[in-house]
């Protein structure tokens, strides 16, 4: 077999990438981002690797969310304070339920490119290219706005570079501090409307306690008062990731530098298609999104072309059927995988599968189906004796109204008021909060080690 190159998915069929008119242009920008300073060192990944070995092994437990589409509009500190904010509030009740460390990957820093199910959208008898995401076009209607234009690839990265700043800063600086994130969530719980969670919260509250009068403060520990945070998104707009793919030095693997893992959407996963060609020649931790149509023919020569050293920590398969559908794919593939003897991370992504219209017209999700989505993937893999290791979601710290349903009850007419997502419709503060509270139900009754029965 001929050795990988970074440039190798050029020679295979693609999908869902834009064609750039000013060829000149393109190659102007990719060169300046070959020059630049890959976002993140190989190491890093390698990190994130280990750690999700230990959740295919039912040792750790994955949470991984954030921005469906991350906007240059949106850009500021706060946002992305809020959603870290809410991410370490969620990883320590998900801690706290499954009585094993959480990995924390935000799909944060890099998440701006989107695969669309339509080439171009009608509005009033006009039809123009789909929006792809801010590092491709504008959501703007006019045909200007959605030429695609490759100088975004160069905001999209000064803006992934200045996130990825701010986020290790907040995760080594302080603001991680365990009781401080405990104590916005009894912020949370202490409302009136939640206080179905407030037990737990209390619980939690008791275990500090405890820690701090046998010794264990933040002062004394940094693992108290610190967090690894890890960034993620979407492989999709290829000549940005081959840019940014550099040899590590210290292995001599090709790592890509845009993030710590990287994942092929469900409708770009054709296994002799250039965004698997791509995947299969990083060293990263690599997210295969798995859905109603993934067939098991496809899926082991995925398995086989992503991982073919068996490597545990290398392949996260993330189911997304939707709710009531996940019965009819699961259980096959989870067999697919059982034959092949294929070390795997399987996470939940209750959010792609459940995608549905308002009355009101906007595009929404309903919180109950997510939740359901998510209940259906841990008795599936309890009764199928597999290791349901973590959770995806679409969310954000701000109070949005985007889902609808949640203790706060956000209604379809509510939708109108604070609908921001320039992509899919997210989870806001408390209804990210609210899910974590139940899905750590979820890991307590399945008992502590999240293995069915070994
Ligand atoms: C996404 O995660 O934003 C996405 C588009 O998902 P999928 O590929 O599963 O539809
Ligand atoms: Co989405």
């Amino acid at each position: 077999m001929a050795e990988w190159q970074k440039s190798g998915w050029r020679a295979k069929p693609r999908v869902q990438m834009p064609d750039y008119l000013d060829q000149a242009a393109l190659n102007a920008v990719e060169a300046q981002l070959t020059q630049y300073p890959p976002l993140v060192f190989a190491g890093e990944a390698r990190s994130l690797k280990a750690e999700l070995a230990a959740v295919s092994r039912g040792e750790a437990f994955l949470l991984q969310g954030g921005d469906c589409a991350e906007s240059f509009g949106e850009f500021s500190a706060d946002n992305i304070r809020d959603t870290f904010k809410v991410m370490l509030q969620m990883a320590m009740v998900l801690t706290y339920g499954a009585k094993v460390p959480v990995v924390k990957v935000g799909r944060m820093a890099g998440q701006f490119a989107k695969p669309r199910s339509a080439p171009t959208e009608v509005k009033d008898g006009v039809e123009l290219p789909s929006y792809r995401g801010d590092i491709i076009n504008e959501l703007d209607f006019t045909p200007e706005a959605r030429i695609p234009n490759p100088q975004k690839m160069l905001q999209a990265y000064t803006q992934a570079a200045a996130s990825l700043n701010l986020l290790r800063a907040f995760s080594k600086g302080g603001f991680a501090d365990i009781h401080k994130v405990h104590s916005w969530t009894l912020g949370f719980t202490e409302s009136e409307k939640a206080q179905a969670y407030r037990e737990m919260a209390n619980r939690i509250s008791d275990t500090l306690d405890f820690m701090s009068a046998a010794g264990l403060t933040a002062e004394n520990n940094a693992e108290l008062a610190t967090v690894d945070f890890y960034t993620s998104h979407e492989a999709l707009l290829l000549e940005y990731e081959e840019a940014l793919t550099r040899v590590d030095s210290t292995t001599n693997t090709w790592i890509a530098g845009s993030g710590h893992m990287i994942w092929i959407g469900d409708r770009t996963r054709q296994p002799d298609g250039a965004h698997v060609e791509f995947c299969s020649g990083v060293q990263n931790p690599i997210g295969l999104k798995c859905g109603p149509t993934t067939t098991e023919e496809d899926l082991k020569i995925l398995m086989q072309k992503l991982n073919p050293q068996n490597e545990a920590g290398r392949l996260t398969l993330i189911a997304r059927f939707g709710a009531g559908k996940v019965g009819d794919h699961l259980p096959r593939l989870i067999k697919t995988v059982q034959e092949e003897g294929a070390n795997v991370v399987w996470s939940c992504d209750p959010m792609h599968g459940n995608v549905e219209k308002a009355s009101t017209g906007y595009k929404t999700r309903k919180f109950d189906n997510i939740l359901q989505e998510v209940r259906e993937f841990f008795q599936i893999h309890r009764a199928e004796g597999s290791i349901p290791g973590g959770v995806h979601f679409e969310m954000t710290g701000k109070d949005v109204t985007e889902c609808v349903g949640g203790v706060r009850a956000v209604t379809d007419e509510d939708l109108s008021s604070r609908y921001h997502t320039a992509c899919d419709p997210r989870l806001n503060a408390s209804q990210s909060l609210e899910l974590a509270f139940l899905v750590a139900e979820e890991l307590q009754a399945g008992g502590s080690r999240l293995r069915a029965a070994s």
